[in-house]
């Protein structure tokens, strides 16, 4: 089944300039890209896409970690695209995450985890409609 999921390359990412790099495993792997913008979240949209998260201990912390600078939202879509991208990302804490994945390759701590992608096709859905309208997903 073709589907399409909602990474986010996090500030950190855009500052260390690893952005290039991180599409082309995407791009490698078979995967494509359907929607891609450079962006930098207000307070408010940053809440509506971590809504799930707003009474963790670590939401103040992550809002602001994701509105400090811009971010680069990319649709990604292909075959079990929602699943092969969190299996490439490696897990959400990268001192777990494996080496040849992106955060097992470029992360040390889970507030500066590079990346975030959608973690199943009813998020991807509702992620994607965050940062894109209809017009601009391509594919
Ligand atoms: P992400 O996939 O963007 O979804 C929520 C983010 O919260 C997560 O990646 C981490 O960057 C961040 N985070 C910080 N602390 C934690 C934690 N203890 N558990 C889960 N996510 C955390």
């Amino acid at each position: 089944t073709i589907e399409s999921t909602l990474v986010l390359l996090k500030p950190d990412a855009v500052k260390r300039k690893l952005c290039g790099e991180i599409i082309s495993r995407f791009e490698r792997r078979g995967l494509d890209i359907s929607a891609l913008k450079l962006v930098r979240l207000t307070r408010d949209v940053a809440a509506k896409h971590y809504e799930e998260h707003q009474d963790k201990p670590f939401y103040p912390a992550l809002l602001e970690f994701i509105t400090s600078g811009p971010v680069m939202a990319i649709v990604v879509t292909g075959p079990h695209a929602v699943s092969i991208v969190r299996k490439m990302m490696g897990a959400t804490n990268p001192a777990e995450a494996q080496p040849g994945t992106i955060r097992g390759d470029y992360a040390t701590t889970m507030d500066n985890n590079i990346v975030h992608g959608s973690d199943s096709v009813v998020s991807a859905k509702r992620e994607i409609a965050i940062y894109f309208t209809v017009g601009e997903v391509y594919g």
